[in-house]
C-alpha cells in the first residue's frame, strides 16, 4: 500500500552549476518541492519537474548549462507533462531571461536569483495553467528567513550568513546577479547552527561572498564575524565549523584571534589572492596589496602555525605581462597554498573589465595556467609525504563507489580515502597514512579510543 502511494509521487531532479551558495540553494529549492509532496530523483527521465540552477561567473559555466538545457527538448516532447525551470544567477543577467525563452521556449518557469523564495507560488501558478512564467525581479528584498530546506550533504551542513555583494571587483558578474550584500541577524544564524548540531550534523560551513565583512549592514557592533565564530563554537557538541569565503581586505586581526581561540574552528582558510601583481590587482579593484596578503598570511601563521590556507588564482586579466604572472607564481611560492582553484580570466558582459584594452590571448592565458598548475601540483605533493604514517582525524563524508572507499577530511581539509568493515559516514574516525599521492591521501583506520 505505501509502496504503491510513494511511486505514484511526483519527482523532482535538480541540476546545480556553481558555488556553494548555489548547491545550497539547490537544497532550498528540494525543500521547498519536497514541502508540496514531490519526491528527489537522480533520473532526469523519471522526472515530472526538472530545475536548473545556473552560474555565470565564466563562460565555460554559461554554455555548459545551455547545453543542458537544449539538450531537453527531446525530453520535452516524449513528456508533454514535464516541467522545466531555470533558476540562478545566470536568469539574472541583463537580458538573459529573455534571451533564454526564445532560446528554449520550452523552458516553463524563468526565475532570477532574488525570485527563489517565490518558487512555491511561481511553480503552483504553472501547475494550475498559466503558460509560460518569467519572474526576475531587479532588486533584492530583504533577508527571508525559514524557506524549508532538503539538506543533500549529510554530515555537512551550510549556513548562509550573507547574500550579494558590494565589493565590485572588476572581473566579476557576481555583485551585478545577486545585489547589495545582506546580513542575517546573529540570532537567526546561531540557531539554525543549534538545530543542525541537534539533528546529527557534524560540519557546518557558513556561505558568503565575503564572509568577513559579516554584520556591516546591520546597526549593532557586535553582529561581526569575529563574534559569530566565537558564538557557534560555543554551541555544544562535536562539530567542525568551516566559512567561506574570506577576502584579504576585510580578513583582520579579531578575526585571526577568534579562529586561533575556537577549538571548533578548522584549521583551514580560504584566502583568495587572484593574483601576485599590484598594478593587476588595482585594476581588478581588490583594495589590498601582494604586500598586505602576504603581511596577513604571516599574522595567521603566528598565531595559528600549522593553518592550511587554500586560495583562488586567476591569469589572464587583461593587460596581465610575463612579469605580472612572475609576481603570481612568486606568491604562490612564497606562501605554500593547501590549495588552490586556478581560472582564466573570462570576460563577463556588463563588468568594467569587460571593456579593458589588453584583453589576452587564450592561449598565452593556458600556458600560463598550466604553469600554475603544475607548481601547485608539486607543492602539494610535497605537503602529503608530511602525512605519511601520521594519525590523522577525520570526518567521515561518503563512499566513493569507484573507489570502494570511504572519504573524509581532516580539519586541514585534507582528503583521505580509507576502507571499513560497517558504514561510518558522519563519525569522526582516527585514520593513520599509509600512502600518499597528489592531493588526497590513503590510511586505514585505526582504534585508539
Ligand atoms: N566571493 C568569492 C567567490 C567569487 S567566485 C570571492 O571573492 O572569493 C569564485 C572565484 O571565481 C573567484 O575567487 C575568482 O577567482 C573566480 N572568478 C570570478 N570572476 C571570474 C571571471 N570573470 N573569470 C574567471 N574567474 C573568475
Ligand atoms: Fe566577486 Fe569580488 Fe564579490 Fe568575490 S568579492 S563575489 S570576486 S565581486
Ligand atoms: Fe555562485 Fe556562479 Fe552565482 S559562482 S554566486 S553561482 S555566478
Amino acid at each position: 500500500m505505501i509502496l504503491t502511494m510513494s511511486s505514484n509521487l511526483k519527482k523532482y531532479f535538480i541540476i546545480t552549476y556553481g558555488c556553494q551558495m548555489n548547491l545550497h540553494e539547490s537544497e532550498k529549492i528540494a525543500g521547498i518541492l519536497s514541502s508540496m509532496g514531490y519526491q528527489s530523483t537522480n533520473n532526469e527521465n523519471d522526472a515530472d519537474v526538472i530545475v536548473f540552477n545556473t552560474c555565470c561567473i565564466r563562460e565555460n559555466a554559461e554554455d555548459r548549462a545551455e547545453g543542458n538545457i537544449g539538450a531537453l527538448k527531446k525530453l520535452k516532447r516524449t513528456n508533454k507533462d514535464l516541467i522545466i525551470a531555470v533558476g540562478g544567477c545566470m536568469t539574472q543577467q541583463k537580458g538573459q531571461a529573455e534571451e533564454l525563452k526564445s532560446k528554449f521556449p520550452f523552458i516553463d518557469i524563468i526565475f532570477g536569483t532574488h525570485n527563489l523564495e517565490d518558487f512555491k507560488s511561481l511553480f503552483l501558478q504553472k501547475i494550475s495553467g498559466k503558460k509560460k512564467i518569467i519572474a526576475v525581479e531587479e532588486k533584492e528584498g530583504p533577508v527571508k528567513e525559514g524557506t524549508p530546506t532538503t539538506r543533500t550533504s549529510f554530515p555537512n551542513a551550510w549556513v548562509n550568513i550573507t547574500y550579494g555583494c558590494n565589493n565590485f571587483c572588476t572581473y566579476c558578474i557576481v555583485p551585478y546577479v545577486r545585489g547589495r550584500e545582506r546580513s542575517r541577524k546573529m540570532q537567526d544564524v546561531i540557531n539554525e547552527c543549534k538545530q543542525l548540531i541537534k539533528d546529527g550534523y557534524k560540519e557546518i560551513t557558513l556561505l558568503g561572498q565575503n564572509v568577513n565583512s559579516y554584520g556591516n549592514d546591520i546597526d549593532d557592533e557586535n553582529t561581526n564575524f569575529a563574534n559569530l565564530i566565537t558564538e557557534i563554537s560555543k554551541l555544544d557538541g562535536n562539530f567542525r565549523l568551516r566559512f567561506m569565503t574570506n577576502h584579504p581586505k576585510d580578513f583582520n586581526l579579531p578575526l585571526i584571534k577568534a579562529i586561533s581561540s575556537s577549538s571548533k574552528v578548522c584549521k583551514s582558510v580560504h584566502l583568495p589572492v587572484q593574483a601576485g601583481s599590484n598594478r593587476i590587482l588595482k585594476l581588478m579593484n581588490r583594495r589590498y596589496t601582494r604586500e598586505d596578503y602576504l603581511e596577513k598570511v604571516k599574522t595567521l601563521r603566528e598565531y595559528i602555525p600549522d593553518i592550511a590556507i587554500t586560495t583562488d588564482i586567476m591569469v589572464g586579466f587583461p593587460t596581465e605581462t610575463e612579469e605580472d604572472f612572475n609576481d603570481t607564481v612568486d606568491l604562490v611560492n612564497r606562501v605554500g597554498f593547501s590549495g588552490a582553484f586556478t581560472f582564466i580570466y573570462s570576460r563577463r558582459s556588463g563588468t568594467p573589465a569587460a571593456t579593458m584594452d589588453g584583453q589576452i590571448d587564450e592561449e598565452v592565458s593556458k600556458k600560463r595556467i598550466m604553469k600554475l598548475i603544475d607548481l601547485q601540483n608539486s607543492i602539494n605533493r610535497e605537503q602529503s609525504k608530511e602525512y605519511l604514517n601520521k594519525t590523522i582525524e577525520i570526518l567521515c563524508e561518503g563512499y566513493d563507489e569507484k573507489k570502494g572507499a570511504y572519504l573524509g577530511r581532516d580539519t586541514y581539509g585534507r582528503m583521505a580515502y580509507f576502507t571499513s568493515p560497517v558504514d561510518i559516514v558522519g563519525q569522526f574516525v582516527s585514520v593513520k597514512i599509509i600512502k600518499t599521492g597528489g592531493i588526497s591521501l590513503i590510511g586505514e583506520i585505526v582504534n585508539d579510543k
